[in-house]
């Protein structure tokens, strides 16, 4: 597979998310040249220099630029946030014609530069767009990456972490399938340093804690009006484990090609992050209620796909 080089960023949609995004990575010099892209093109150059007025703050070096499409050309990581955003009562799946008739434009416009690098998507809803976006690239599976449940997983284990008073980095716990309602708490290997949590808590407590997980975006929604901090962090992660070569494992939003069972879906499982993107998925063991409420899942990312490829 063709390895991508340098450790050039561009960002498509430069919302609150995307600022964040933005923001976290500069912060974390975490890539040596960034380009910011939005339709809004005033938006995006207001970003620029706001950012530009900081990197004398920053851990190394770092070129940040306004951009167009064309800029994708020899970037290792396009970032796609673009898009349509949740609503107060709109649930991410409401989104979907919306986004991925924009998401056909967009993806055609970065391969028509001649992009052969990574796709990291996160705009909502993020498992079916990162499905579009690998079916209208038309690039291996192992490039195009969705945010997934990176920041279910975050979630849960921060919400772990505080009943347990254990730092959430020592809680290890995955909330994999869709990055939305029909999420999975994978309760039975959640563990800190190998003692599993699960027989801690009663059913009850447990259905609260994920009830919380899941309904957290709604929650921030409610109170500000969306949701970035969180989501930026975990995309900067994410792109640290690529840039880094770490062959870290991450959940984020992987094609399944009979793991866990299901083909042709795009989902949030763990997974092996490297320079060449998703190396591998790792398979973790699965109860059978998990494996049920897995199944749900993907059934409801194929419903509403279907019909729209
Ligand atoms: C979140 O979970 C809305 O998907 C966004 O914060």
């Amino acid at each position: 597979m063709n390895i991508t080089s340098g450790r050039k960023v561009v960002l498509v949609g430069t919302g609150a998310v995307g600022s964040s995004y933005a923001f976290t990575l500069v912060n974390q010099s975490l890539c040596d040249e960034l380009v910011l892209v939005d339709l809004n093109e005033e938006k995006a150059k207001g970003d620029v220099m706001d950012l530009n007025h900081g990197i004398v703050y920053t851990p190394s070096p770092i070129k940040i630029k306004f951009g167009t499409y064309e800029d994708c050309r020899d970037a290792a990581i396009v970032v796609i946030s673009a898009g349509a955003a949740q609503k107060p009562g709109e649930t991410r799946l409401d989104l979907v014609n919306k986004n991925v008739n924009i998401f056909k434009s967009i993806v055609k416009s970065i391969m028509d530069s001649g992009f052969n690098g990574i796709f990291l998507v996160a705009t909502n809803p993020v498992d079916i767009l990162a499905y579009a976006t690998w079916r209208f690239s038309g690039l291996p599976k192992e490039k195009v990456i969705g945010s997934g449940t990176i920041l279910d997983s975050a979630r849960f284990r921060y919400l772990l972490g505080e009943e347990l008073d254990v730092a959430p980095t020592s809680v290890h716990a995955y909330i994999i399938g869709e990055h939305g309602d029909s999420a999975v708490p994978v309760w039975s290997s959640a563990n800190v340093s190998g003692k599993f949590i699960e027989n801690h808590f009663t059913d009850r407590r447990k259905d609260e804690i994920f009830v919380q997980v899941r309904d957290a975006a709604y929650q921030i929604i409610e109170s500000k009006g969306a949701t970035y901090y969180g989501i930026a962090m975990g995309l900067a992660r994410i792109t640290k484990a690529i840039l880094q070569n770490e062959d870290v494992v991450l959940p984020v939003g992987s094609l399944l090609e009979g793991e866990y069972g299901h083909t042709d879906v795009y989902i949030g499982v763990p997974t092996i992050i490297n320079r060449s993107g998703k190396k591998d998925i790792v398979e973790i063991l699965l109860s059978d209620i998990e494996k049920e409420k897995l199944a749900k899942s993907v059934k409801t990312l194929k419903e509403i796909g279907s019909g729209l490829f």
